[in-house]
């Protein structure tokens, strides 16, 4: 098969983990015969500094005709310290996000045997975690009007607004997840106090019917930022809102003992996206310390939602493990005996190769 994939590098260390998953994809793919065509995008500040435009027509064209975008990561410090800025490079992501129609971002939390001394938390606590965050993505918050300040500059507002189809199609895809696997769904919200999360409830608590199998709980969102730390085993699949799902996916990270580990899919309408959860790590960029494997595991997801190659990316993650198990770490991993960036990179796709 010949895979068509857009390449969105983005800023940061962006570049230098994209390159390590391409290295990871071609090896792959000249193991299984299959060929490659990819198309490079510009978004994020890179953008801007081209174009003007965060997330330019031209990218949006690739992204539309390829069979899954590859992404890298979004953010510039020139613009986090000045808060008039007109553009901003993270608008580029949630308009690619809009664009495409990605509603629902899906980000497994896993734990790796070599790494688990690596936690913060006690190796009997996250021992054998694994659980799927479903995250609304085009909802929510981040896309609400209206947003912005009051003339006199004195008073901002953001909105908050969900419409029952929104829930009702991410919710669905969270119960289909939930059969595949454990048969358990969180519901994350703050229905105390937010009429969105009482819409959520409501949305949900008519759905729940079609779905008899699985075993449906609802959490506020406070108690769910302590209960996913405390006993993280406890989860099999969560479901929240926009914002809700952003910080309780970087908080879980924890668990894996990296924020550089976790990968997710974006899914939806259009063209899906695979992306790192992380940022682009703006002190890192160009230093070949960065760790790729959030990438990788992104193009394991790729391969296995927008291909249906499921071999192909288990082959990415014993690779990924295999390097672990080894020590070909980065420093975030192993600070006293760190293997570079581009390092890591070339001993996967060896790794691959050799199978
Ligand atoms: C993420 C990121 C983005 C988000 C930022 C960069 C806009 O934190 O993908 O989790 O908040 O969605
Ligand atoms: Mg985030």
């Amino acid at each position: 098969m010949n895979l068509k994939i857009a390449v969105l590098a983005g800023d940061g260390i962006g570049p230098e983990i994209i390159d390590q998953a391409i290295k990871v994809i071609d090896s792959v793919c000249r193991k299984k015969g299959h060929t490659t065509q990819y198309r490079k995008g510009l978004v994020g500040a890179t953008a801007i500094d081209n174009t003007g435009n965060p997330y330019p027509e031209e990218t949006h064209r690739i992204c539309m005709e390829s069979d899954a975008v590859l992404f890298g990561a979004i953010g510039d410090p020139r613009f986090d310290n000045d808060p008039r800025a007109r553009v901003r490079p993270e608008s580029g992501l949630l308009e690619m996000r809009k664009k495409l129609g990605l509603y629902a971002n899906i980000r497994p939390v896993m734990t790796f045997p070599s790494l688990l001394h690596k936690s913060p938390l006690r190796k009997d606590l996250v021992e054998g975690a694994d659980l799927v965050a479903i995250r609304e993505l085009t909802g929510g918050i981040y896309f609400g009007k209206p947003q912005g300040r009051s003339e006199d500059g004195n008073t901002a507002y953001d909105t908050c607004v969900y419409h029952r189809y929104e829930i009702d199609r991410i919710c669905r895809l969270a119960f289909d997840f939930a059969m595949k696997r454990r048969k358990k769904l969180t519901m994350v919200d703050k229905a105390n106090v937010l009429a969105t999360s009482r819409l959520w409830r409501e949305t949900m608590q008519e759905i729940a019917p079609d779905y008899p199998d699985v075993e449906l709980e609802y959490m506020f969102v406070d108690n769910a930022a302590m209960q996913i730390i405390q006993w993280p085993r406890r989860f099999d699949v969560l479901v929240t809102e926009n914002m809700f799902g952003d910080i309780l996916t970087d908080e879980a990270s924890v668990i894996t003992g990296s924020l550089g580990l976790l990968p997710s899919a974006s899914i939806g309408l259009h063209t899906s996206v695979f992306e790192p959860i992380h940022g682009s790590y703006p002190q890192a960029a160009g230093k070949n310390i960065a760790n790729p494997l959030a990438t990788v595991l992104s193009a394991a997801l790729m391969f296995e939602y927008a291909f249906n190659m499921k071999s192909e990316a288990d082959l990415v993650r014993s690779a990924v493990e295999a390097s672990m198990t080894e020590g070909v770490v980065t420093e975030d991993i192993d600070s006293s005996n760190a293997t570079g960036t581009s390092e890591v990179g070339d001993w996967l796709a060896e790794w691959i190769e050799k199978q």
